[in-house]
């Protein structure tokens, strides 16, 4: 998917993840405070911006954001023109390697369409973390990609649920706007050998509600896990 074409109505949206995913990221900070932080394929640095604004100057020594697509990056550029320390690029590949305590990946892996893709992309953010780094990574669930939720909607049919690699369509909207976009649908069990054949151990999974409490199911899982 072209992220240049559809950055701009993308980020027009109000969409939920920021919302849902945020609290558990700054639980997660808070008890492992780690000294800094990559955001990987972090758009337009709502997050980093988030964790920055939440922690005093001193909290994080260095931030990095990396993202494939030169209009996010244009955008975060902006919206992140205050933090100091902050590496802007647009691989990962050129952060320094061994060095992040803690490195995110939010909303991309669903982005990303072969098992190649993921398990490349999955050990060089491995090779990225210091020795005590951990991943902390969010997709929307796989198991609950048939329900509508407060900000997406997605009609996946479960009867596929097997069928790694399949596209879907997914419906963003808020109450002005609307758009629709291309995912890959990965399942639990994928997550989980994709995380193992790069090189992880999954500490943590989390199951994450919505915004809207009589949504059933949960639109949003957090991985954390740390390499081997
Ligand atoms: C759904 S957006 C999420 C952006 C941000 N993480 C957030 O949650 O606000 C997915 C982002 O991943 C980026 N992306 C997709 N594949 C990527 C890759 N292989 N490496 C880096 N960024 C990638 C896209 O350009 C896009 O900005």
């Amino acid at each position: 998917m072209n992220w240049d074409i559809i950055a701009d109505a993308y980020l027009g949206i109000s969409e939920d993840r920021d919302k849902i995913i945020f609290p558990v990221l700054l639980k997660y900070i808070k008890e492992f405070s780690p000294k800094n932080l990559a955001d990987i394929g972090g758009g337009d640095g709502r997050f980093l911006e988030l964790a920055f604004t939440h922690f005093n100057h001193n909290h994080f020594s260095e931030f990095a954001l990396t993202d494939s697509s030169t209009r996010m990056l244009a955008r975060a550029k902006s919206r992140l023109s205050n933090i100091k320390n902050l590496t802007i690029c647009d691989s990962h590949k050129t952060l320094k390697k061994h060095n992040w305590d803690l490195v995110t990946l939010i909303a991309v892996w669903m982005s990303l369409e072969t098992h190649e893709e993921c398990i490349n992309l999955l050990s060089q953010i491995k090779e990225l973390l210091s020795s005590n780094g951990k991943l902390f990574t969010a997709v929307t669930h796989p198991c609950f990609r048939h329900l509508n939720y407060h900000s997406f909607s997605a009609n996946f049919d479960l009867t596929n649920y097997f069928e790694s690699g399949k596209k879907f369509r997914v419906n963003l909207y808020d109450s002005i706007r609307s758009l629709s976009l291309w995912d890959t649908h990965w399942t639990l069990s994928d997550h989980t050998h994709q995380l193992n054949s790069a090189g992880f151990n999954i500490e943590l999974i989390e199951e994450l509600q919505d915004v809207d409490n009589n949504s059933e199911g949960s639109p949003w899982l957090v991985i954390i896990a740390s390499p081997k």
